[in-house]
């Protein structure tokens, strides 16, 4: 088959974020299957900074609600994928990805970049069997397909595939500010005058593939949708969870380039030397025995800060170390570097987005934290099965579709349900008091979340499986 697909980060080219992961994984474990996949992304300033391409068809126009938008395109081989640029400064050529504080409306970008994709790929002579979209970027593309005059010949035989990985952020501006579509036409998700990108491609997606089949039901309820619940109620018919997938080739505790020793789970005798170095490179007091929580996380309130901040201090209050590594939302932080401040060797705070830190944390930690208060996917808590270290997770989302508890015969991790401080803070004691009293449960539970397999070809598969229900 072939696909088209559409997202708007891919690992090793651009990324800010897990997205990324899949945007490089999913086409990958597809073309290994077999199918002939092309990728479109913005040319985005750091994108042209780093590749330098040339053009590789002529410049194309689109005439759009009154408008001329004149784009280079540019062609990259990526791991033998094509991946097409849509070459239009303007929009692309700034440092922020998402900024909001540039003129031009994020939504207007990407309705935009949505549009132009299609046309890429007619240029280019890829008629897609499969259209396959990600998120709000380029949800879009599913309702342009079937209704701007300007692409829907080309794609009249082309099914359509809306993955979500995130339903917080929907895409949503006043008609006034996108300017590459007319507000007249009929069709889109218009609320009090405000297009809603992601809603518009919901009703237009053949088929709607949350992250994982918890997720999917979530979003069907007014508590877990963020808003969405009436049009995933709406298409319900058409709503198939797939969990994603982990790379194991960069998640492995026996090859890891940036671990200070390797193991695996017939020998773990590494893992000790990877905690030394942990210690050492994040200024933690030196010591075997204390327990080392790590977290490596957008520092938002999705990953649960609403939870741990009051109770941080708490936490403290035992013998254990903490090693957090993110970036993010500005009150956080500050809080988080004046506790940090107050408990040096004990808790350290990197903001930063470094992924050898990543991978020391991983390899290093004895428990990884995940308290999110949503969790479409998640996709640390599977590194951190891989590592050896325990994830103590919210049981929300793909949380729960990975992570068994402790209490249950095939335990993998630890679970806390309630959305409340209190209910975390008893999971951690917990989760001290294991490993403390019952290293024998302790081990066996290491063990059995290292031999679970999470692969991105089982993910593609059922990507797979649902493009031929849509081409039948
Ligand atoms: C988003 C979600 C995360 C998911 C990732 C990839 O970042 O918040 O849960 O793992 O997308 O699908």
């Amino acid at each position: 088959m072939k696909i088209l697909f559409l997202i708007s980060e891919v690992e090793d080219i651009i990324k800010t974020g897990g997205l990324a992961d899949v945007g490089k994984a999913l086409p990958i474990a597809l073309s290994e299957l077999g199918h002939e996949v092309n990728i479109v992304l913005p040319y985005y300033k750091a994108a042209a900074d780093s590749l330098q391409l040339s053009n590789t068809v002529s410049q194309q126009i689109i005439y759009t609600n009154g408008r001329n938008y004149a784009f280079d395109v540019k062609e990259l081989n990526f791991n033998g994928i094509p991946v097409y640029f849509v070459d239009y400064p303007d929009y692309f050529n700034n440092d922020q990805l998402y900024s909001d504080d540039t003129s031009v409306s994020n939504a207007e970008k990407f309705t935009f970049f949505s549009l132009a994709a299609l046309k890429v790929a007619e240029a280019v002579g890829f008629k897609p069997d499969i259209l396959h979209t990600n998120d709000w970027h380029t949800s879009m593309a599913c309702y342009f397909a079937k209704h701007s005059p300007l692409v829907y010949e080309y794609f009249a035989h082309t099914k359509s595939v809306l993955t979500i990985h995130n339903a917080a952020f929907q895409g949503t501006d006043h008609l006034n500010c996108i300017h590459s579509i007319d507000p007249s036409s009929p069709g889109m998700y218009v609320e009090n005058d405000h297009l809603n990108m992601l809603k518009t491609g919901l009703l237009y997606a053949d088929h709607i593939c949350p992250v994982s089949t918890t997720y999917a039901q979530e979003i069907a309820t007014p508590l877990g949708s963020h808003g969405i619940d009436d049009v995933i109620r709406h298409r319900i018919n058409a709503v198939e969870g797939i969990l994603n997938g982990c790379d194991y080739e960069q998640w492995d505790p026996s090859t890891d380039e940036f671990i200070a020793a390797h193991f695996s789970v017939d020998n773990m005798s590494g893992k000790a030397a990877c905690k030394k170095d942990l210690q050492k490179t994040f200024g933690l007091i030196l010591n075997a025995k204390v327990p080392v929580l790590g977290m490596v996380c957008r520092t938002t309130l999705q990953k649960g800060f609403g939870y741990l901040m009051p109770i941080l201090e708490d936490i403290l209050k035992h013998n254990v170390q903490i090693a957090l590594v993110g970036t993010g939302q500005k009150d956080i932080t500050e809080k988080l570097h004046s506790i940090a401040k107050n408990h040096p060797k004990q808790f350290v705070f990197i903001e930063d987005f470094k992924t050898d830190y990543a991978h020391k944390v991983e390899a290093g930690a004895d428990f990884f934290l995940m308290p999110s208060e949503f969790e479409p996917c998640g996709l640390n808590q599977m590194y951190s099965l891989a590592y050896g270290t325990i994830p103590i997770v919210r049981g929300i989302g793909g949380l729960k579709d990975t992570i068994v508890d402790i209490d249950e015969a095939e335990g993998t991790g630890f679970i806390f349900q309630q959305p409340t401080p209190v209910a975390l803070l008893s999971v951690i004691r917990k989760a001290l008091l294991v490993r403390l009293e019952d290293s024998k449960k302790f081990h066996a539970v290491i063990k059995r979340g290292m031999q679970q397999k999470f692969t991105w070809k089982q993910a593609a598969e059922k990507y797979v499986k649902i493009y031929n229900k849509e081409k039948s």
